[in-house]
């Protein structure tokens, strides 16, 4: 009889949820057979550690075990990967080449981020799961072999399905057993779980004592609801170990950690149709009323500020800088969103030029400094967009290459170039 807490401590894995408990029962369960599985489950709740667990408690434990990404692999290149190549087949193809499938031949290969392979590489995958065959790229020669294939994808297959980017057939044979990894959300008694277990692990790493969450800080983590899953969580942890001094964390300091509503105004609109909520729509209108509201306090102030003290008092201009630019911002975003040609030509107009209030020619000269230091090159500009994009969305590839304008497979290959965690 094997031990789930034994699995878990081998394999690092926290948390006691029974939905994760059921998770890891059965991984444990069709281990030994030689069905094909497929791990599903959101993106950051900790699929990798399961094809692994399957490798190791299979007859195939001392055979090869190779993980390969499917959606970092470029669509030109993958067939020749999985299943090799013959010499002469493309150009580049100067000696043959055995592809992962011949080299895991009597073990596992995990194959991650299913969903991303082409269709023509989805019917040869068909082809060894139906029949253990395949041919090399510029080969008529059938070859064969014996792997077990694990799967992994955190996208909505069904969906995939219905949109003709995944073969029904396929799935119907990987998905054998499905294997269900639970989001966060309904893990909640495992979230300070894992707080703990982390926040341990960067004391340790950055030679720290552990961070303490006082009992608002615990409360506010655990009714989170961490929509990148662990990873998210794991993330905010080794922000808040390195930045805090302090090593006692109240409420307040976690909230400054936690994205919210303020720095992403409209997160709703991003669900499919069916989760809409009317609660969220609601906490959107509060959100809008609440920053209109922000935003009328500091006009007042502001005009408060120059009926008192005149629109020459720099002091008053000095402390009003972030509010007027604030001010300036909003309007550009306006123009920005018109079509219009010179509505775009307006936003490089100089800041005087369009400012409500005239603008000291000091805060000018800082505003010149700032620009000239900001680095002009493009690749830092490229990696700068792109984690704010999967800042933006919690580290959700999709949302992050569709706000980005690239495909999916081009942000995953970018991320990996430029090492982006
Ligand atoms: N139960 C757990 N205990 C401790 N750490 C975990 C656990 N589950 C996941 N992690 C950690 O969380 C991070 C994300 O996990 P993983 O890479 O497996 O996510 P994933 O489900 O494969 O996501 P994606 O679909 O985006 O690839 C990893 O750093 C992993 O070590
Ligand atoms: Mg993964």
């Amino acid at each position: 009889m094997i031990d789930i807490q034994d699995i878990k401590q081998r394999f690092g894995i926290i948390g006691n949820a029974p939905a994760l408990n059921r998770a890891i029962e059965v991984a444990v369960q069709v281990a030994p057979t030689d069905l094909s599985v497929m791990i599903m489950g959101e993106s950051g709740v900790g699929k990798e550690n399961f094809p692994q667990i399957i490798h190791s408690y299979s007859s195939r434990k001392h055979g090869k075990y190779i993980a390969v990404n499917c959606g970092a692999i470029p669509e030109g290149t993958i067939d020749s990967e999985l299943f090799g190549h013959v010499k002469g087949s493309f150009t580049g193809a100067l000696s043959d080449r055995k592809g992962y499938f011949e080299v895991a031949d009597g073990g596992t290969i995990f194959l991650d981020e299913v969903g991303e392979l082409p269709l023509s590489t989805q019917v040869r995958l068909l082809r060894v799961l139906e029949a253990g065959e395949y041919i090399r790229v510029g080969s008529s020669d059938v070859l064969k072999t014996n792997v077990r294939v694990v799967a992994a994808t955190n996208l909505d297959i069904p969906k995939a399905i219905s949109e003709g980017k995944f073969r029904e057939d396929l799935f119907y044979r990987l998905n054998t057993v499905p294997v269900i990894v639970p989001p966060l959300r309904e893990r909640r008694e495992d979230i300070y779980l894992l707080f703990r277990k982390f926040s341990s692990d960067f004391a340790d790493k950055y030679r720290m004592p552990v961070l303490k969450l006082d009992d608002e800080a615990k409360q506010i983590l655990v009714s989170f609801p961490w929509p990148g899953n662990i990873r998210q969580l794991k993330n905010v942890t080794e922000q808040i170990s390195i930045i805090e001094k302090e090593r006692e964390i109240n409420g307040l300091k976690l909230r400054g950690y936690l994205p919210h509503f303020h720095e992403h105004p409209l997160p709703a609109l991003y669900k499919p149709e069916s989760e809409k909520t009317f609660s969220s729509e609601r906490e959107i209108l509060y959100q809008v009323l609440f920053d209109m509201k922000k935003d009328m306090n500091d006009l007042k102030k502001l005009v408060l500020d120059i009926m008192q003290h005149g629109e020459k008092n720099t002091k008053v201009q000095a402390e009003n800088a972030v509010i007027i630019r604030k001010l300036h911002q909003d309007e550009e975003l306006e123009f920005e969103m018109g079509t219009a040609h010179e509505v775009k030509v307006q936003t490089f107009a100089p800041v005087t030029t369009v400012s409500p209030v005239p603008i000291h020619p000091e805060h000018l000269i800082q505003d010149t400094e700032e620009f000239i230091e900001e680095s002009l090159s493009l690749e830092e500009k490229e990696k700068e967009l792109i984690k704010k994009a999967l800042n933006k969305y919690n580290g959700k590839r999709k949302h992050a290459a569709n706000e980005l304008g690239i495909s999916e497979r081009t942000l995953y290959r970018k991320i990996k170039e430029y090492d982006i965690n």
